[in-house]
């Protein structure tokens, strides 16, 4: 590694990134030799960087906001202007805290029973049908569950419109153009309804028990004691939903790696600690948030260079969770490696590092963990499928990336 951080060209990368995706960090820093690289974004100077150090500049509590750090387009699509994601310090925590306080082990376990139940269900109706794509199954089944959880009313007929809206907020997050137009689209429809149902629940007219998302995000009350304006109310309604929704890519990965590991497949059906490192396993090698950045609160000196407040940082999720200076062999599915792990709070980052509730980590990641164990768990106890020729490649050109046919099932049955 060398010790400044090299400048790459004079032309702007956003075409190059949205080109190559998930390896453009990867193919500048093995060209430049090193770990950091300056470029030029949206035709504004940007560090981009992977691996701990990288990590902890990131995520070291205030050091940087949220605040211009990524393209409009995708802000809009995921967490949006007026989330948590984009307060500092006081009224983060503050609002940090109504986040994690839906994510007690209760309450994520009942989430968990939910999709289990859906599930269930689910396998009686796949099992009618001549194939399946699981990718669009756990989709709906996460809707469907997420919902209930939250307190926020899903009739049948409206389940596979509210499934759309969410999966293509996600799908045009990482886009420009159609796919990013059509997001937009479907995610200010989502945003209507998120925000009637808080309406209804601030009117009395909608009853939700409390500790229900859907009750506290519309009760909430901001750190001067005010209640949330109606936008970032139906905003952080949605920055529940929509995430949860989005564990579904996780899942096709989950079974992509059960098809592609059959050892593996054994021991995930019996052994509770295996499953976890599987899980694990499946977080650090699935493409999902390519990067995530940040804008210098703090000025600071790292590298040979100045970061003045205001400066650009990016932080690549993807080569951080291949980074060989962390993982052994990263390019290998190795789920054994989490066995006795115990990484620091900057070295493994699929969904952020740092503090849960003075940062900016991810406040569904123990859900998440927990909802892909569940997920696993049926797909190798509680059914049975075959898995007709199609095509299971990943580009990794395209943000988000997934398998290309979405994993599609056949013969979808109860297991015996
Ligand atoms: C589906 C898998 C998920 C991935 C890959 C993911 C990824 C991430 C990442 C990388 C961040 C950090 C952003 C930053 O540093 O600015 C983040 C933040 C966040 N995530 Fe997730 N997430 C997932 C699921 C969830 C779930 C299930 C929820 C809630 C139910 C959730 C809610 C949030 C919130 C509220 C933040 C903002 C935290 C803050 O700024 O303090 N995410 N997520």
């Amino acid at each position: 590694m060398t010790d400044r951080i090299p400048r790459i060209g004079r032309r702007d990368s956003s075409a190059a990134l949205l080109r190559e995706g998930y390896t453009f960090g990867a193919h500048r820093f093995l060209e430049t030799g090193s770990d950091a690289f300056e470029t030029r974004l949206m035709l504004r100077p940007a560090v981009i960087a992977y691996g701990t150090e990288a990590a902890r500049l990131l995520y070291e509590t205030d050091r940087m906001t949220r605040r211009r750090a990524l393209p409009p387009t995708t802000l809009t699509l995921l967490q949006d202007f007026r989330s948590v994601e984009l307060l500092d310090e006081q009224p983060h925590r503050h609002r940090k805290a109504m986040f994690l306080s839906l994510m007690t082990p209760a309450a994520v376990a009942e989430l968990a029973d939910l999709v289990e139940g859906e599930w269930r269900a689910g396998i009686d109706r796949w099992a009618g049908s001549r194939d399946v794509v699981l990718f669009d199954a756990v989709r709906e089944v996460l809707c469907r569950a997420v919902c209930a959880w939250a307190g926020v009313p899903l009739h049948p007929d409206d389940v596979a419109i509210r499934t759309r809206q969410f999966a293509a907020m996600v799908e045009g997050a990482g886009s420009v153009g159609p796919r990013n137009l059509r997001g937009q689209v479907l995610r200010h429809r989502a945003e209507r309804w998120a925000g009637e149902v808080v309406e209804r629940v601030r009117a009395g007219e909608l009853r939700v028990d409390e500790g229900r998302a859907a009750r506290v995000v519309a009760e909430h009350r901001d750190e001067h004691g005010r209640l949330l304006d109606a936008e970032t109310a139906r905003v952080e309604l949605l920055n529940v939903l929509r995430p949860t929704v989005a564990i579904s890519r996780y899942v096709v990965f989950a079974a992509l790696a059960l098809l592609q590991h059959p050892v593996a497949r054994s021991r995930v059906a019996e052994d509770d600690e295996y499953l976890r490192w599987f899980v694990q396993e499946v977080r650090r090698s699935a493409p999902f948030f390519p990067m995530v950045g940040g804008r210098v609160r703090e000025e600071f000196d790292w590298r040979g260079r100045h970061f003045a407040r205001g400066s650009w940082f990016l932080l690549d999720i993807y080569a951080t969770n291949h980074d060989s200076r962390i993982w052994d062999e990263p390019a290998a599915f190795l789920p054994e490696r989490f066995a006795g792990w115990d990484g620091g709070p900057y070295d493994f980052v699929p969904q952020g590092g740092g503090e849960f509730d003075a940062g900016h980590r991810c406040a569904g990641e123990w859900l998440t963990i927990t909802l892909v164990e569940r997920a696993v768990r049926l797909l190798t106890t509680a059914m049975a499928y075959d898995v007709p020729l199609q095509d299971l490649s990943v580009d990794l050109s395209r943000m988000p990336a997934a398998p290309a046919s979405g994993v599609r099932l056949s013969g979808v049955r109860p297991a015996a």
